[in-house]
């Protein structure tokens, strides 16, 4: 009897494992056992639904925002212990959400995201009853003068504020030794694929709180990789803009030539209607009147596509850029992604490169300092990071009252006063090992403007931008012609490095899981500035090539749980 059951078990295994093989190659890592699952919303399946599903569902009059705004609240509730994705959650959701039902009553209806519930980053202001605090304890209670520009717009286009959501403090400017996805405000976030690693950061509650369906859809920033990397290791859609196609106004700052405020959502069409909501010229950021006709009349949602479009379409391969540091099962993961979009029709060429990565990108991960590593600091991103940083936390505390924190030289001060919770000095706190070594080299500038930082950010701006220019472009049959993007392994962290350099956009999509801890990863696509069109274009044309062969986004398998490390290994 038992030694039947236990070859009948072996067949069993075997027959599936044959067909995840050979019939979905792709779904092997797909989640099916679900620790923490996720109860229906009044009968409507809100797990992993899209916000077209939502809208839908709210128009027939089987779901409200109220009810979604109670099951994300509750899901949050289930799941915050664990992965403690929600920083602060907005006193005012149910009456927003009362609002918006009542408006839809009345047969207004907004916009596609009218009523559906999302965060931001903390560091992404709210004149509302929340706080914006980047995480720090340091500025709790200061009021700031209006919503950012993001946040206005989405309240415009009806999508309820539903809380702030946790982050690296400070969006990682703060230390070079760190523990990513810990703030002293918000704790350690952690991803619900495995609790034990770095989640992804700086934008890290909104990449886990999306990736656990705790919320629709969340507002992060990146200044250098901090919204590619947590969509691509929580298995989401992730766009960065263009440095200037959002504004940064009313936003915590670190730099003014890199921060670009993007999405965190789990489907492309979901980041494309979030996008449209919250792109366009703001007078209060100056960088975004360079996307005056540069931006397509009626928004991004109209370049969503399907598998045909990649028929005749043809990619580059940036492959001594960036491929060779991928790890190798990553590595052969997605490079089995790879043969299927060329199985759809599409080109893929190998060897395109950025124009002299050698020197613009460590060939040893991430590195913001490289330029000064090879002995050139009028030649690296951190000398203007640093300028950026001191000047621009002074204009943007400058417009914040009720707090005394005036200057990065009061940030620097409160965290000595407070070494214990915020980390001031060097192992004083588990989460900030070098202390506050980032935010001390930045006051070192004291924002000097000089021969160097000019320097430092003509050579960054300028090599990173002609990079990829030139790896965009290819000859076909003698005339130049430009790839529709560049396919790229978004977790190795030099390629959204040089696409943050260059204030050029990237896309992530998931195209993966890590065999050895159970995080995921993505595929990335690169384009030059204002190439949002081919982005949403190509990313939502490849994400419905991996659901005509039965991939869908690997859900959390909550690995490791019980555990509660700090700091989380990089
Ligand atoms: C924005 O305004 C500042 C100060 O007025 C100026 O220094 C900067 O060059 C402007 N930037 C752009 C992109 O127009
Ligand atoms: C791309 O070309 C390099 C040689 O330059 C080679 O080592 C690599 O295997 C190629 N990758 C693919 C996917 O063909
Ligand atoms: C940086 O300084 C070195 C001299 O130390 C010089 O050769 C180089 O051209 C400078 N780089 C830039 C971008 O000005
Ligand atoms: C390039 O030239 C070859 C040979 O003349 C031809 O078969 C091919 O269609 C051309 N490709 C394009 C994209 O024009
Ligand atoms: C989490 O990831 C780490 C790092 O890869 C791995 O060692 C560990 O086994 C993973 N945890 C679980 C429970 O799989």
């Amino acid at each position: 009897m038992f030694v039947q059951f236990f070859f009948w078990l072996i067949f069993l295994l075997a027959g599936l494992a044959f067909a995840e093989t050979s019939l979905f190659p792709l779904q092997e890592h797909a989640g099916t056992e679900d620790l923490f699952p996720m109860d229906d919303c009044s009968s409507f399946k809100l797990h992993e639904a899209t916000i077209d599903e939502m809208q839908t569902a709210m128009g027939h009059g089987k779901l409200t925002s109220v009810q979604l705004v109670t099951c994300y609240l509750v899901r949050t509730y289930q799941t915050q212990e664990y992965i403690n994705s929600v920083l602060q959650v907005n006193p005012d959701v149910f009456a927003i959400a009362a609002e918006r039902d009542a408006e839809r009553r009345q047969g207004k209806v907004r916009n596609p995201l009218h009523g559906i519930p999302f965060t931001v980053k903390d560091n992404i202001g709210s004149k509302d009853n929340l706080d914006t605090t980047a995480g720090s304890w340091a500025l709790l209670g200061n009021i700031v003068p209006r919503d950012a520009h993001v946040v206005k717009r989405l309240r415009e286009a009806g999508a309820v504020l539903f809380g702030k959501a946790g982050l690296s403090e400070w969006a990682d400017m703060r230390s070079n030794d760190y523990s990513e996805g810990y703030s002293a405000r918000g704790g350690q976030v952690r991803s619900a694929y495995n609790l034990t690693v770095n989640p992804g950061g700086s934008s890290s509650g909104g990449g886990v709180g999306v990736a656990a369906n705790a919320i629709a859809f969340s507002l992060g920033t990146e200044t250098d990789g901090s919204v590619i990397n947590p969509a691509s290791r929580n298995a989401l859609v992730g766009i960065k803009p263009t440095v200037g196609l959002t504004s940064r106004a009313g936003v915590i700052p670190e730099s003014e030539h890199q921060d670009s405020v993007g999405i965190l959502a789990r489907t492309v069409k979901d980041a494309a209607l979030v996008l449209d909501a919250i792109y366009g010229v703001d007078e209060r950021d100056n960088y975004t009147l360079a996307q005056v006709g540069k931006t397509p009349a009626g928004g991004y949602a109209q370049f969503l596509t399907d598998k045909a479009a990649l028929q005749g379409a043809v990619f580059g391969l940036p492959w001594k850029s960036f491929w060779v540091y991928a790890d190798e099962d990553q590595q052969a993961q997605l490079l089995d992604l790879i043969d299927l979009i060329k199985s759809a029709g599409a080109t893929v060429l190998n060897g395109t490169e950025i124009t002299d990565y050698q020197i613009l990108v460590s060939p040893d991960g991430w590195n913001w300092d490289w330029g000064a590593v090879r002995g050139f600091p009028n030649e690296s991103e951190y000398t203007y990071m640093k300028v950026d940083f001191y000047n621009n936390i002074k204009s943007y505390l400058a417009e914040v009252s009720n707090t005394n924190i005036r200057s990065l030289e009061d940030i620097v001060q409160y965290n000595l006063d407070n070494a214990g919770s915020e980390g001031g000095v060097p192992g004083a706190h588990p989460a900030f090992a070098s202390g506050q070594d980032g935010f001390l080299a930045a006051l070192a500038t004291k924002g000097v403007r000089d021969e160097t930082y000019w320097q430092a950010l003509g050579f960054c701006q300028s090599k990173c931008r002609r990079g990829i220019d030139d790896a965009l472009t290819y000859n076909r049959n003698g005339t130049k012609t430009k790839f529709a993007g560049l396919l790229v392994p978004p977790q190795v962290a030099q390629a959204p490095q040089i696409a943050a350099q260059a204030g050029y956009p990237v896309i992530a999509i998931p195209a993966g899981v890590d065999a050895e801890s159970g995080m995921p990863f993505g595929l990335g696509i690169m384009q030059t500035a204002w190439g949002e069109a081919e982005l949403v274009r190509w990313a939502s044309a490849i994400e419905d090539l991996q659901r005509s062969v039965g991939y869908e986004r690997p859900l959390p398998r909550w690995r490791g749980y019980l555990q509660r490390n700090l700091p989380v290994p990089y």
